[in-house]
């Protein structure tokens, strides 16, 4: 047996092939399927993108077309779902809902058990239509209701689904983040979506593995992290001061560090670009100044660059996005990437099983329960539920 017990977090581990994405620091940097995200961000629209993921090859002008045709006709949330999702407490966090309302997508399919390469993109299809709706339908009280633009393109859809802003030049920043998004290889979600698929469960229990794993603070999660900062500093005059203060108390900057990318975050620099010049051309530059000073201190402090997360909170905040939809617009554009993944691992399957390091007691004789002695606590601390509704 191969043993990685050493490598916390299977860090530089390689757990498998796959064609979907490269990231290579020292070579090209970033690539979906061999094209440069910088291209992709600066030239493409995130359809042709999400498109490129899942089918392999960039769309012509005909496939893109018909594509869309085929979002735009699967842009509705079929009954009984907003019904449901309407009795979803108003507490409820987003990413919790979303991964329900993926679940209830999947019960209504009657292709969901069809793991064929031509199902799964339709499913996929389906989803990056449909998950815009339910993060509408979950942050929207019922007077406030949006519906697709006819015709819009994802980010403008999600812009005015979220904000009810029709604007074609921030729809194009929401956009370059969605592209960003998108993919990025063996990360933790789309690694739970890949061990899922290799089950052969359906392609939506992957999704939902993936969501309940974006949703963590370490990965998906530090967006709304950095913005929920960002808005608690106030100014830029407190910025470094407070980075310091955090480092002090040894707590981690949200927005900082990457497991892989140890240079540089290619897509931080494309984010912090197209967040300098939306404050300059909306004439804020408060949330920017703010992210540069900490972004300066952090290198000066703990020679750590930011990642994707930082700079695009900036953008969302300046866009008038609400936080709490950060993450969850992560998942409108990721679950592109995950689909990508479950059908590529599902083309070459074989189930994951790896092996564990036993660390725990050596072989015991077992003790009948009146031998045992007590050892002073009751249980793993369990005590009854106070909320009526669990009794
Ligand atoms: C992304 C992340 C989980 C990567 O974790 P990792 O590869 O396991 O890195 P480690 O946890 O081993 O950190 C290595 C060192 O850098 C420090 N570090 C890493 N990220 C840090 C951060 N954001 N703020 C402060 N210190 C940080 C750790 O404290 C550790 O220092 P030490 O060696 O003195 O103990 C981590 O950088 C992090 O928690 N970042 C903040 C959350 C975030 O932005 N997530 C989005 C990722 S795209």
């Amino acid at each position: 047996m191969v043993t990685v017990a050493n490598k916390a977090g299977l860090e530089g581990i390689s757990a498998g092939e796959s064609a979907i994405c490269q990231i290579d620091e020292e070579k090209g940097g970033l690539q979906y399927r061999g094209y440069r995200v910088e291209d992709l961000a600066e030239q493409a629209s995130f359809e042709e993108v999400a498109y490129l993921l899942l089918m392999g090859e960039l769309p012509s002008h005909q496939e893109l077309q018909a594509w869309k045709r085929e979002l735009d006709y699967a842009g509705f949330l079929p009954d009984p779902i907003p019904q449901v999702l309407r009795l979803v407490p108003a507490t409820a966090h987003l990413m919790d809902t979303l991964r329900t309302g993926v679940s209830l997508l999947g019960m209504m399919d009657s292709e969901a058990n069809n793991p064929s390469f031509e199902a799964n993109v339709h499913k996929a299809t389906r989803l990056i239509a449909r998950l815009p709706l339910i993060l509408s339908l979950a942050c929207q009280s019922k007077q406030d209701k949006h519906q697709p633009i006819s015709a819009g393109t994802c980010a403008e859809n999600l812009l005015y689904l979220l904000t009810g802003t029709r604007d074609k030049a921030k729809a194009k920043e929401l956009e370059v983040s969605l592209i960003l998004y998108a993919e990025h290889e063996f990360n933790a979600s789309t690694f739970a979506a890949r061990v899922t698929a290799s089950t052969w469960a359906d392609l939506y229990g992957g999704v939902t593995s993936a969501i309940a794993t974006l949703k963590g603070p370490s990965h998906g999660g530090a967006n709304e992290a950095v913005a929920e900062m960002l808005v608690k500093i106030e100014r830029p005059e407190k910025a470094k001061a407070w980075v310091l203060a955090a480092l002090d108390r040894k707590e981690r900057v949200m927005g900082f560090g990457h497991r892989v990318l140890k240079l540089e975050d290619p897509r931080s620099v494309i984010m912090k670009r197209r967040a300098k010049a939306l404050s300059e051309n909306m004439g804020e530059m408060r949330w920017y100044e703010m992210a540069e000073i900490m972004d300066q201190t952090m290198q000066e402090e703990k020679g750590l660059l930011p990642n994707l997360d930082f700079y695009t909170a900036v953008v969302y905040l300046l866009l008038k996005l609400p936080i709490k939809t950060y993450t969850p617009i992560f998942v409108t554009s990721r679950v592109a990437g995950w689909c990508a993944h479950i059908i590529e691992q599902q083309a070459n399957n074989r189930i994951m099983r790896p092996r564990a390091t036993y660390i725990g007691p050596p072989t015991r004789e077992y003790l009948p329960i009146q031998h045992r002695s007590s050892r002073g606590t009751i249980g793993p601390g369990i005590s009854p539920p106070d909320d009526p509704v669990l009794n």
